[in-house]
């Protein structure tokens, strides 16, 4: 059921069930963080293999603290300045942090989410809500209440509807030591880290063990054949085909071309991915050829999006 009952919301996550909240990234599939049967409501719901870890999503820095061993201070300055915002960072957990979080791993991923219906939600409830992005696994992540409905509908108790995501994709994942890591590209652009840390490094991780070959990348994908647009045939395509393209709105080669936004704005893409990838399941041409965007700035997490997208 969709609505925007907080108080509902936070009565059925305190009885450890499953509500979808939305988040200025994406809708998270949310349970009692602190509460393992709940937890694992959310790996049987999204079919999620139990070595992938989740974020902690919290309500305040105090709710932070009471959850990892440390924040160093130079990281504390940082968040105070951007949380609540897309930015989730690993740090070292306490023990009160249940395995089935983290995957076994002696670290846990926490952010403070900007939406503030689930700020409300948040503060109605003493423990923070762990959450991945409420989509079957491999499948593209929700940015609007009705896509949560789509794919999981049946599978949760509420879906807390918080309207059209801002961000539209995943937060940007760090972590701290000598020098900042950035773990996940997303709706924080990493150039921005540079100005506040020295240094600044990059290791992406993949999101997933492979369960069997071939399937290590594949993330995000829609029921369509998405190509990239440099693959498009020299020789021409036979079938009709449509285009997704950054904000191009002519070319006589496919039947119907989409812009991600029509004014060349990258924010304004990243808002409208993950709805247009689902979209191209309805569109009667074959084959999506896809455009990247440019290289900088969100467009980097963008192209990681599409590029997953395709496999
Ligand atoms: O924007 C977001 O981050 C959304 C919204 C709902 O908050 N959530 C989200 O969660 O994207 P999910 O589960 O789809 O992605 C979380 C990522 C996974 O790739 C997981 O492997 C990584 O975070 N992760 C979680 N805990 C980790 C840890 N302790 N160490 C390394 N990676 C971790
Ligand atoms: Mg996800």
């Amino acid at each position: 059921m969709i609505g925007t009952d907080v108080s509902k919301a936070a009565e059925l996550l305190r009885h450890g069930e499953l509500v979808a909240i939305p988040t200025e990234t994406v809708y998270g599939l949310a349970a009692n963080g602190l509460n393992p049967e709940a937890v694992a409501k959310i790996f049987k719901a999204k079919d999620r293999p139990s070595f992938n870890p989740l974020i902690l999503h919290c309500r305040n820095m105090d709710q932070v603290k009471s959850l990892v061993e440390e924040v160093p201070n130079e990281l504390l300055q940082f968040l105070h300045n951007q949380w609540p915002g897309p930015i989730t960072v690993i740090l070292s957990r306490k023990h009160i942090v249940p395995d089935l979080v983290t995957a076994g791993l002696d670290t846990v991923a926490v952010r403070i989410p900007r939406h503030p219906l689930t700020q409300k939600l948040l503060h109605q409830l003493d423990f923070p809500l762990a959450a991945p992005s409420a989509n079957p696994f491999g499948y593209v992540s929700p940015t609007a209440a009705q896509h949560v409905e789509d794919s999981l509908g049946d599978k949760v108790s509420y879906i807390l509807d918080g309207g059209p995501c801002e961000v539209g994709i995943e937060s940007t994942i760090i972590r701290f030591a000598d020098e900042v890591i950035v773990h996940r590209l997303g709706g924080y652009d990493p150039d921005e880290l540079k100005n506040h840390f020295n240094r600044v490094s990059f290791k992406l991780i993949k999101n997933t063990k492979p369960l069997s070959p071939g399937q290590l990348d594949k993330h995000y994908s829609p029921n369509k054949r998405l190509v990239a647009l440099e693959d498009f045939p020299a020789s021409g395509e036979t079938e009709s085909c449509a285009l997704l393209s950054f904000s191009k709105l002519r070319d006589p080669r496919f039947h119907k071309i989409i812009p991600l936004s029509e004014s060349g704005n990258l924010m304004e893409a990243s808002t409208n991915l993950f709805r247009l990838l689902r979209e191209t399941e309805t569109w009667e041409e074959n084959i999506v050829y896809v455009e990247f965007v440019p290289e900088i700035g969100l467009g980097r997490a963008i192209n990681d999006r599409l590029k997953r997208a395709m496999k």
